[in-house]
C-alpha cells in the first residue's frame, strides 16, 4: 500500500462524512503494521462538542477491532492541497507511536509525508506519567 493508494482510500472515506454543520468533509485511512486499512470520516453532532474527526474515527475503529500497531495515516479534506490533523487528533495519533507517519495531499497530485513527532514536538505521552 503506497501513499497515493492510502490517500485514495481517505478520499473515498470522505464521501461518508456526516458534516451538516460545517459542510467540511474529511476522510482518513489508517494503515496498520499488519497491512490492514481502517478508514474514517468526520461525524458531527448538533451539540458540537460531540463531533468526532475523521482521523479519530479511523483510529477508534482499528483499536476496537484489536489493532494497535500503526504505520501511517492519510488525510483528505474538501480543501485543495494538504489538510493536517487538528491538535486533538495529533495527540491521539501520538498515543500509539512517535514514528507514525501522516500523509496529506491528493492521490492524483502532490502529497507530503511527515511523522507525528514532527507535528507535535515535545509531546506529552504515557511515558511522562508517574516519572
Ligand atoms: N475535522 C476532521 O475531521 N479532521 C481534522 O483534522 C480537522 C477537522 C473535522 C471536524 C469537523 O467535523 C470539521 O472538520 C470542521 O472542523
Amino acid at each position: 500500500m503506497n501513499n497515493k493508494e492510502l490517500l485514495k482510500l481517505a478520499e473515498e472515506a470522505r464521501k461518508n462524512a456526516y458534516a451538516p454543520y460545517s459542510n467540511f468533509h474529511v476522510g482518513a485511512a489508517l494503515l496498520t503494521k499488519s497491512g490492514k486499512v481502517f478508514t474514517g470520516c468526520n461525524v458531527e453532532c448538533a451539540s458540537y462538542g460531540g463531533t468526532n474527526c475523521a482521523e479519530r474515527t479511523a483510529i477508534f475503529k482499528a483499536i476496537s477491532e484489536g489493532e494497535r500497531e500503526f504505520e501511517k495515516i492519510a488525510i483528505s479534506s474538501d480543501n485543495k492541497g494538504e489538510t493536517y490533523p487538528c491538535g486533538i487528533c495529533r495527540q491521539v495519533i501520538l498515543e500509539f507511536g512517535r514514528n507514525i507517519k501522516v500523509v496529506v495531499g491528493e492521490s492524483d497530485g502532490e502529497y507530503k509525508e511527515i511523522s507525528i513527532e514532527e507535528l507535535i514536538p515535545c509531546g506529552f505521552t504515557g511515558a511522562d506519567i508517574n516519572k
